[in-house]
């Protein structure tokens, strides 16, 4: 036990942490609260920055730096190409996605994610002593900056393949995500997503095994054997994500919040109806029709997030989870409603008992 309680002491010591616990990013819900939190408890903060202009990078950052003076990372997606568009079926899924919520204008579906460089302009001015990317590998010159300002780049991957292109590419630790992972799947290629879905109990040791640099552990980790777990598979730490959205200070809907403490393993899935881009989600009414062998195909991210958006709303303000947009990992039901900093703690030192 020592070998790994050493390894995680180097991890913390490098990053300065007091504890190997990482928020995971989470896009969609920024709450620089929860980060603060876990950040004062020795843990890492996160913002997940994929919806965010430049200058909410910025306030992000000064938010976080106003409440703590611990680490956080700030995490971008790397863009995928622009979509094809095909208006016919667009027209098909607006229909069909009416059955579900309001009608579905037109122009749903011209959706125009944030300038991805001036994103990373943002990111590099910020200056975390961490950033993170998914769905790919930044651009060079983008690491290139990231180097000479001292700034570590975590880079997640989904597969071996991934792992050594990311370590190749000057990546100074991976994050190893499993298919159990709430939220959007890592893969590099988006149409990869759903076929190269690797458990983390497999991809853990196989992807310690094929890098140096040290490894982060998530996907389906909320409670302390699952960390205990983790690092005797060979992650120096863990990051988590559905662990932490019942956090009082996530703010997510309440009908969202409750309906993960009901959701057992099997009751998540993994699919393209929400945005496009594949995602593991509670297998709610629409998620389950969206899938269905006579569903029209979702578009492309970002359109399919669009075309959702209204559906997504109407959810929101009905505290409908039947028909919202909510992300889970399979270990959903071990999330607890308890204070991010307090769970930080809690979980440490349970996992720490559990290694002796
Ligand atoms: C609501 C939600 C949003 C997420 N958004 C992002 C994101 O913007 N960037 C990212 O790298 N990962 C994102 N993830 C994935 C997490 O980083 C992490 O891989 C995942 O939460 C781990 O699985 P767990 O939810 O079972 O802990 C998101 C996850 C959730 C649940």
């Amino acid at each position: 036990m020592s070998a790994i309680i050493d390894r995680t002491t180097a991890f913390c010591a490098r990053f300065g942490l007091r504890l190997p616990i990482l928020l995971a990013p989470m896009a969609g819900v920024p709450a620089p609260a929860r980060s603060i939190a876990v950040a004062n408890a020795g843990g890492l903060g996160a913002c997940g920055a994929l919806l965010m202009r430049p200058q909410e990078i910025a306030a992000w950052a000064g938010e976080m730096r106003a409440g703590s003076n611990g680490a956080f990372q700030v995490n971008l997606w790397i863009p995928d190409p622009p979509p094809q568009r095909d208006p016919a079926h667009e027209a098909h899924l607006r229909d069909f996605l009416g059955r579900f919520g309001p009608p579905v204008p037109a122009e749903a579906g011209d959706v125009t994610p944030p300038d991805f460089a001036a994103q990373c302009q943002a990111l590099l001015a910020a200056g975390p002593a961490i950033v993170s990317s998914i769905m790919g590998l930044y651009p060079p010159a983008v690491i290139e900056q990231l180097k000479e300002r001292g700034m570590a780049w975590f880079a997640t991957v989904s597969t071996v393949a991934e792992a050594r292109a990311a370590e190749a590419a000057g990546a100074d630790v991976v994050v190893a995500q499993g298919m159990e992972a709430g939220g959007h799947r890592g893969a590099f290629d988006a149409a990869l997503a759903e076929r190269q879905q690797v458990g983390l109990m497999a991809l853990l040791p196989a992807v310690a095994d094929a890098v140096k640099v040290p490894v982060v552990a998530t996907g389906g980790i909320a409670d302390a054997r699952g960390i205990a777990a983790a690092l005797v598979l060979g992650a120096s730490a863990v990051q988590i994500g559905t662990g932490f959205l019942r956090c009082p200070e996530a703010q997510i809907s309440p009908a969202w919040a409750d309906a993960l403490a009901a959701t057992p393993p099997e009751a998540t899935m993994v699919s393209r109806a929400f945005s496009g881009r594949a995602g593991r989600s509670i297998a709610t009414g629409y998620a389950r029709a969206a899938t269905a062998p006579d569903a029209p195909a979702p578009a492309p991210y970002p359109v399919q997030r669009g075309l959702t958006a209204p559906m997504r709303a109407a959810a929101q303000s009905a505290g409908d989870i039947e028909r919202m947009q909510a992300w889970a990992g399979q270990s959903a039901a071990l999330a607890r409603a308890e204070p991010a900093g307090d769970l930080a703690r809690r979980l440490w030192a349970e996992a720490q008992a559990l290694l002796g």
